[in-house]
């Protein structure tokens, strides 16, 4: 089948107000480039002309400034799920100028499937190629690209000319079935591949290509600074000392790692390891630091839904394909984030809390409870399976004016149930085994702040029993003492006694 090649414009000049649009892509890499700026710039002028422009946009996960962010500044999105992580959005999303829900990246494909959100008008899809038959090399991110190109009524690619061709190969695109015939996930190692290198779509739904030629432009990763070298030496050691102790594998266990200066700390450190063996990653996100491991040997093999690469590092991954086409895989974000697989392959999550409670919650999301920083992303689908869930944050922010050990999280997204280990730059909390108070004492001792530990004594005593003692009247003085005075330090908690 011949197909049209058309100007990114001539894509955005097809779209309606209130079209649900869904793009490939997870994180930058695999995002449509071109297109959701042309619709960006269609609804600036809509709007100028005194006419509604809004689209809804599915994504995989968080996407770019020139997605999300051009979006957000023409005021475009009116609903958008599920991660996201551009500022712009962000101040969209707190004034409710955009519907955001946020979900379990594993849970977004299958549910868009089961019809929970509508129909998707259209699929704007990255490839590095497509055949006259429909037969798809993705980019560096995947998503939930299947899904999408699946539901859509019609597709738009982005034939991206920076892509090698070479790509071929390094995707695992599987669609499961949906329930009752779903069958198990055939995956017992991240290197397991289950589906096909390609993305078949239906070809006579595309209505247009357009020609791309543009790096990821992911912000080169930067020297972690040295309150995340101490969490990331801190999460290695925890986990060397349950390597010796043999709760964990010799062959050690599949890693999961989020993103950011932490993350790649951990990584750094592990790699440096003399003590660990070498060890393989399933995981959502791999960025520049997983590329020198793989370099090294010390990781042998990683599955992501996406290769989180600055451009300097996409270029060299390019450049000497050969060496890591069979180090690599990249599948669905459901498939990257399944629980079942997650489970069976006993990954060890590591992810990061904004603030953690005393009794083992997690607030990965609301800033002071209210305002929404990024999103869960997939840090459920991994903490909740996981072999060991591990959360690190700073015990401190803002110079020592917010403490991230809190009384009580000001919003709960991961509870002490599936909380094991709490690490900061102070220590390392085990969880495990320890009951509520137990777990206090552990927190507030290994984990906060000096300067915030006898404030935290201080709350543990105003409860008055229960399995988890809270005051529920002081639960929040913490949060309420930054929002009155700046400093969490000025709280006092003599009035509640
Ligand atoms: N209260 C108020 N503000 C806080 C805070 C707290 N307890 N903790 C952090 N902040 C502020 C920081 O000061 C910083 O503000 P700034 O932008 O003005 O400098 C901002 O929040 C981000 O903090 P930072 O320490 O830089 O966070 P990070 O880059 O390590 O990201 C999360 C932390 C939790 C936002 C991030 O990991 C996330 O989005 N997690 C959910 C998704 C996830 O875990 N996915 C799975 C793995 S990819």
């Amino acid at each position: 089948m011949a197909f049209n090649f058309i100007t990114a414009e001539e894509a955005a000049a097809m779209i309606k107000d209130g079209d649900t649009i869904g793009l490939s892509g997870f994180t930058a890499p695999g995002t449509p480039k071109y297109i959701p700026t042309a619709i960006a710039e269609r609804a600036e002028k809509e709007h100028a002309e005194g006419r509604k422009f809004k689209v809804n946009i599915f994504t995989g996960a968080s996407t770019s400034d020139r997605a999300d962010g051009a979006l957000s500044r023409a005021n475009a999105i009116n609903m958008r799920a599920p991660y996201q992580n551009v500022p712009d959005l962000r101040k969209r999303i707190n004034s409710h100028d955009t519907h955001y829900f946020d979900r379990h990246l594993s849970d977004m494909a299958q549910e868009t499937r089961y019809g929970f959100y509508g129909k998707i008008d259209y699929a704007i899809i990255e490839a590095a190629d497509i055949t006259p038959d429909g037969e798809v090399i993705l980019g560096c991110g995947v998503g939930n690209a299947p899904t999408y190109a699946a539901m859509a009524d019609k597709i738009f690619i982005e034939l991206n000319q920076k892509l090698p061709h070479t790509l071929l190969g390094m995707h695992d695109v599987y669609m499961p079935a949906d329930p009752p015939y779903r069958r198990a996930i055939d995956i017992y190692k991240p290197s397991d591949r289950i589906g096909s290198p390609i993305l078949k779509i239906d070809p006579s739904k595309v209505i247009g290509i357009v020609r791309t030629d543009s790096y990821d432009m992911v912000k080169p990763f930067t020297e972690p600074d040295a309150v995340s070298k101490q969490i990331g030496s801190n999460v290695v050691q925890f986990l060397l000392s349950e390597y010796r102790k043999g709760r964990i594998p010799k062959e050690f266990l599949p890693l999961q790692s989020g993103v950011g200066n932490v993350a790649n700390a951990v990584l750094y450190d592990l790699g440096e390891s003399t003590v660990l063996p070498t060890f393989q990653m399933y995981t959502e996100v791999i960025q520049d630091a997983v590329i020198e491991l793989l370099k090294k040997g010390k990781c042998t093999f990683a599955s992501t839904c996406s290769m989180t690469f600055s451009d300097k590092v996409e270029e060299e991954l390019f450049g000497n394909i050969d060496f890591f086409h069979d180090k690599i895989l990249m599948r669905p974000a459901e498939i990257s984030n399944n629980p079942e697989v997650i489970r069976r392959l006993g990954v060890i999550a590591m992810n990061t809390a904004l603030e953690a409670d005393i009794f083992g919650g997690v607030n990965s999301t609301h800033v002071l409870g209210t305002k929404m920083m990024n999103g869960i992303g997939g840090s459920g689908d991994f903490t909740r399976n996981a072999y060991i869930s591990i959360f690190s944050c700073p015990s401190v922010t803002k110079g020592g004016l917010i403490s991230n050990i809190v009384p009580m999280v000001a919003h709960a997204d991961h509870s002490e149930h599936s909380v094991d280990v709490l690490v900061t730059d102070q220590g390392i909390a085990d969880l495990r085994h320890l009951d509520p108070v137990e777990r206090a004492y552990s927190i507030i001792e290994n984990c906060a702040h000096p300067d915030y530990r006898p404030l935290l004594l201080d709350y543990l005593k105003l409860g008055k029993g229960g399995q988890t003692p809270h005051a529920l009247q002081a639960a929040f003085a913490f949060h309420n003492a930054f929002n009155e005075t700046g400093d969490m330090r000025n709280v006092d908690f003599s009035k509640f006694a």
